[in-house]
């Protein structure tokens, strides 16, 4: 969801601020630290001063302009032609309210909050200001400032796809890409969504999704799930590994499968399987709300959602953060830790 909220360039004051700014497209070093003029909150706007953020995917494929095939063109339309229209990255954070605009009722100064930026981005930066009704939440209390950087960007996609499954008590849910942000997220969804969970990922990251609450793991390096007697309702790819004509001899009658990673061809195709086979073939990209923002936030308090941290930078080594999650070889999220 694109809000209308100063980032960089709008409503700024004298004061300076640091932030990661990525000035073209290109290797993790084009992301380097500047000082900027720190923003000022609008009448409806509150500022956030910085704990931790992450670096996601989503992060790495803009400062690369690493898009699913078919998207080059209309990614640079959306994003910048010649190098990123935001130069400041980032889709998540958390932190503490430091300024409120005079018209703001829902905040205080002082509040610890969680805010989702999505595509407008703008968290990697000490300060950010967003509208009150855009999407910022209260920190759960039992979240860590660095957990609760993580619950925005894997937690509403995967919360977006899923829902748009419908997933009924006990049904069969595959995750294929189990241990990334999305697909940790997913599994833990689904999980309380009531379905029987199997997830798929490499061996060293067996013990984590069980530890998510999946009921089975298929190790894609040994065993092919399509290859087992098993049988699903809904196959959720974050990889793009696991397309329709990959999956369909596993999905049952009615089946869904969301394509959280698809490529352009999917994405034209989906409307014309959805009509010709049992499938329904969802692709698309994820809208943060505000409302599924509060509903991770209720659910993590209630201890029944933990966003899962792999490695954490400080704000200094932001470029060696892209260099790792580039590997796309993390497991949940990598955090950014920008004030203690
Ligand atoms: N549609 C949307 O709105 C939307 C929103 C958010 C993200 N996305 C896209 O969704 C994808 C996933 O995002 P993410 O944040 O979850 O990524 P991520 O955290 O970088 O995913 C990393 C995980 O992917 C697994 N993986 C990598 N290559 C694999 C392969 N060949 N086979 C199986 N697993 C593999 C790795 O597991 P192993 O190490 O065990 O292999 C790793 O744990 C990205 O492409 C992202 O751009 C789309």
């Amino acid at each position: 969801m694109m809000h209308k909220d100063s980032t960089s360039t709008e409503a700024t004051s004298s004061e300076t601020m640091t932030a990661a700014v990525c000035n073209r497209y290109g290797p993790p070093e084009v992301v380097t630290l500047a000082e900027i003029p720190k923003p000022r909150p609008k009448a409806d706007e509150v500022r956030v001063r910085v704990r931790a953020t992450t670096v996601s995917a989503g992060d790495y494929r803009v400062r690369s302009h690493n898009v699913p095939a078919g998207f080059g063109l209309l990614s640079r339309l959306a994003l910048g032609i010649r190098k990123p229209r935001q130069p400041i990255l980032g889709t998540e954070l958390s932190g503490d309210i430091d300024q409120i605009g005079a018209k703001v009722t829902e905040f205080a100064v002082g509040d610890p909050v969680v805010l989702f930026g999505d595509a407008a981005m703008g968290c990697h930066a000490q300060y950010r200001c967003i509208s009150e009704d855009g999407s910022i939440v209260r920190k759960p209390r039992n979240l860590s400032y660095k957990q609760a950087a993580a619950l925005s960007f894997g937690g509403t996609t995967a919360l977006h796809f899923l829902r748009k499954a419908r997933i009924k008590p006990g049904e069969r849910v595959l995750v294929y890409g189990a241990s990334g942000s999305v697909g940790t997220a997913c599994v833990q969804l689904a999980q309380q969504f009531g379905a029987h969970v199997t997830a798929v990922c490499s061996s060293p990251n067996i013990d984590l999704v069980r530890s998510l609450g999946a009921d089975e793991v298929v190790d894609y390096t040994t065993t092919d799930y399509t290859r087992t007697e098993q049988t699903y309702d809904v196959i959720v790819d974050t990889v793009g590994s696991a397309g329709y004509s990959r999956s369909k001899s596993v999905l049952n009658r009615g089946g869904r499968l969301l394509l959280v990673h698809g490529t352009l061809m999917q994405l034209i195709i989906a409307p014309w399987l959805t009509l010709t086979t049992q499938t329904k073939v969802i692709p698309g990209v994820a809208l943060g709300r505000k409302q599924d923002l509060a509903f991770l936030a209720e659910l993590a308090e209630k201890g029944l959602f933990t966003p899962v941290i792999d490695r954490t930078y400080p704000l200094t080594e932001i470029a060696n953060a892209h260099r790792y999650v580039e590997t796309r070889r993390k497991r949940g999220n990598v955090v950014i830790s920008v004030a203690e």
